[in-house]
């Protein structure tokens, strides 16, 4: 398994180009999972049309024992999978180290199962 991570400044592309990247190697085969970090979750829109339920809404809303795995992964374009790790409000509390937290506490259980 490989795991990549990409970051950066606002309004690079780096949604645009990660969704065209999971897609790309979905079409060669690969069983892609695709983490959103984003309050827009502009990826994750862009593989499946709609906004998914994030990791923390879920998490909140049933606490950790009794979400379950198909509440947050969704599948999109092409059998590229979907989490969305959930934040604030765009514009309203969002920093970058607690973007980076995000991704390293939010992560689904058995996600890379
Ligand atoms: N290679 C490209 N060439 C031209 N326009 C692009 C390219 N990649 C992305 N864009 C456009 O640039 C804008 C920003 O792209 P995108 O939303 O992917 O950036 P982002 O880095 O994810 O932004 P944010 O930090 O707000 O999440 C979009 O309108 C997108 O269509
Ligand atoms: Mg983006």
């Amino acid at each position: 398994m490989r795991k990549f991570c990409v970051y950066g400044k606002g309004g690079i592309g780096k949604s645009t180009v990660v969704s065209n990247i999971a897609v790309a190697l979905a079409e060669d085969g690969k069983t892609v999972l695709v983490m959103g970090c984003d309050p827009k979750s502009d990826m994750t829109r862009n593989l499946i049309g709609k906004r998914i339920p994030t990791v923390l809404d879920v998490f909140r809303a049933k606490g950790p024992d009794e979400m379950k795995l198909e509440e947050v992964i969704f599948e999109g374009f092409n059998g590229v999978y979907c989490v969305e790790a959930g934040g604030p409000e765009p514009g309203v509390g969002c920093a970058g180290s607690r973007s980076g937290n995000r991704s390293r506490y939010a992560r689904p259980p058995r996600c890379f199962q």
